[in-house]
């Protein structure tokens, strides 16, 4: 787990980590958005109970609103303005929901492993690294109001 080592450090995505992370998410389209965002959330829920209660008890709709999500921040990795803007107002959003800074780790931990599960074989150290700092970024700034 790479995590920290990127966060805040000012570091950006390489024309080679914005292609494997690009190549990874073509890959995970193939699999049913609602599948990814149940791993994702049986998975933070079970890492860390603690979240539970803060989300609705049907599930689907928020996998689905996830996936999207993610779907949107890697249309735009290539144009961080744009993808800064949308993640400027998600973070607001977040902080309605009473989401803090610390809360974001645990996020990032259960997301990176979601994907090393999904992706299987097609997950290398490379991608941990790319998604780890793009996870990095997407984090610094959400809680950057
Ligand atoms: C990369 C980071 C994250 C992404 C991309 C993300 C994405 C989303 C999206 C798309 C929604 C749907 C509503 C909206 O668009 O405002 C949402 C809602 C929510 N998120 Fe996140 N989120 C992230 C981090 C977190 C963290 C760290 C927490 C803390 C546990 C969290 C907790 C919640 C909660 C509680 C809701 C509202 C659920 C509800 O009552 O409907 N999120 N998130």
């Amino acid at each position: 787990m790479v995590l920290n080592k990127f966060i805040d450090t000012g570091q950006s995505l390489s024309e080679n980590e914005i292609k494997a992370i690009k190549k990874s998410w073509r890959i995970l389209a193939q699999i049913d958005p609602a599948i990814i965002g149940d791993v994702f959330y049986r998975k933070l829920f079970l890492s860390y109970p603690r979240y539970k209660h803060m989300f609705p008890l049907d599930m689907k709709a928020q996998s689905l609103k996830l996936v999207h999500m993610l779907n949107q921040i890697i249309m735009r990795v290539e144009n961080l303005e744009s993808m800064n803007q949308i993640l400027k107002e998600l973070g607001s959003r977040h902080i309605g929901y009473g989401v803090q800074m610390s809360d974001y780790e645990a996020v990032g931990k259960s997301l990176i492993w979601t994907l090393a599960q999904t992706l299987g074989s097609d997950w290398n150290e490379e991608l941990e690294s790319s998604w780890s700092l793009l996870y990095a970024h997407v984090s610094q700034k959400m809680t950057q109001n």
